[in-house]
């Protein structure tokens, strides 16, 4: 058989009844069996590049749940890894990023080549593809250069944002040589995603609504065009999907310039308004909160989220990534429920 995945016929403008559904973070601790392969790697890069290890990892959540998609198993800052800045994860403190001398880090970074670095990536994602029933999608993935950035420049274990804006603002021209490079290393990295063998790729913009508004321009919606510009140049059939999250009031202004893009909602988004001011123009996904999920007493929400936007092109999908403390039958019942929307 060779099915169209669901998901690429909903990122393509199908309006499905039910709708395609991943989970963000569907790979991962809420797993007992993410958590046994977890524990056999102190380090979580080393980790994230042992191409067995994620090909098995990124397959665990379909086996399960019976996804209409996987996500490829990777983190958002294999970049600044690669490009030399040291990322280490300590358990309770999320990533720790090194400091550096960026206009040492900028020189030595120029035109870096990384694609042999990420080979067990595009071994496991040529693995998967082949593992994979015909009609589920494999999705790749990247950071947006601002939120990849927010970790290089604050160290990952800043508090809040501001300092990242002030570096940004009085070292602008640091901030831009930063953005370019990362531009430039998510194109590669997408790139290689998709000749690799992914389907469909997701840009993680989490960190988005800290942009003043005045910046949003410069910082978020260039890079995110040249993004756009060179996937579609070399793959125009790959439908890409953009999450901001805190940000959608901004999406209505990006979609002509961006034609095709599926918009991320979190949970915030009240999908009424999402339906006439986004979906009418392109399609959309999530935005179950995640914490209702962990809580049980989503089916109402679900049932709004599904009564508004199972109209047009829609993926079912949460606001954020999945809790770690997720109870694993909430998963099954919200399947369910999805599974067996009808209009
Ligand atoms: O979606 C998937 O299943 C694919 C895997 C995936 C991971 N990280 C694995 C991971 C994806 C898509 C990401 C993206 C990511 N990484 C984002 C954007 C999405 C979001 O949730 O906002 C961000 C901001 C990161 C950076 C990052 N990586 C943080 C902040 C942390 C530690 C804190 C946390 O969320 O747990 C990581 C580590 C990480 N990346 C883990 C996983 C499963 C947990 C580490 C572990 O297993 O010990």
């Amino acid at each position: 058989m060779n099915n169209v995945p669901i998901l690429l016929q909903a990122l393509r403008g199908a309006a499905k009844t039910p709708p395609p559904i991943w989970l963000m973070r569907q790979a991962g601790r809420y797993l007992p069996e993410y958590m046994a392969e977890r524990q056999k790697f102190p380090d979580f890069m080393e980790f994230c590049f042992n191409s067995d290890v994620v090909t098995k990892v990124t397959l665990q959540p379909i086996e399960r749940f019976d996804f209409d998609a996987a996500i490829i198993f990777s983190d958002i800052l294999t970049i600044p890894h690669f490009l030399g800045q040291t990322v280490k994860f300590e358990k309770g403190h999320g990533p720790i990023l090194a400091k550096v001398d960026w206009t040492d880090f900028l020189k030595n970074s120029e035109q870096k080549d990384l694609s042999n670095d990420y080979q067990p990536l595009f071994q496991s994602i040529t693995d998967v593809k082949n593992a994979l029933p015909s009609d589920k999608a494999l999705i790749g993935f990247a950071g947006s250069p601002w939120t990849i950035g927010t970790y290089m420049i604050g160290g990952g274990k800043s508090k809040g944002f501001s300092e990242i804006v002030k570096f940004a603002e009085t070292q602008s021209q640091t901030f831009k040589g930063i953005l370019d490079l990362l531009t430039d290393q998510v194109i590669k990295l997408l790139l290689g995603q998709i000749k690799a063998g992914c389907d469909v790729v997701q840009i993680f913009d989490s960190w988005a609504a800290a942009v003043p508004v005045q910046q949003r321009e410069e910082w978020l919606w260039s890079p995110l065009r040249k993004i756009y510009k060179a996937i579609k140049t070399v793959y125009p059939e790959t439908p890409i999907i953009y999450y901001g999250k805190g940000i959608s009031l901004d999406y209505p202004a990006l979609i002509p310039d961006l034609p095709g893009v599926c918009f991320g909602l979190d949970q915030s988004v009240d999908v009424k308004w999402a339906n006439s001011a986004i979906q009418k123009f392109a399609p959309v996904q999530g935005n179950l909160d995640p914490e209702k999920l962990v809580m049980g007493d989503f089916q109402k929400d679900v049932q709004n989220i599904l009564e508004n936007l199972s109209v047009g092109p829609f993926v079912f999908n949460l606001g954020h990534g999945i809790l770690p403390e997720t109870p694993i039958p909430h998963v099954h019942q919200l399947i369910e429920l999805v599974k067996g929307w009808k209009s």
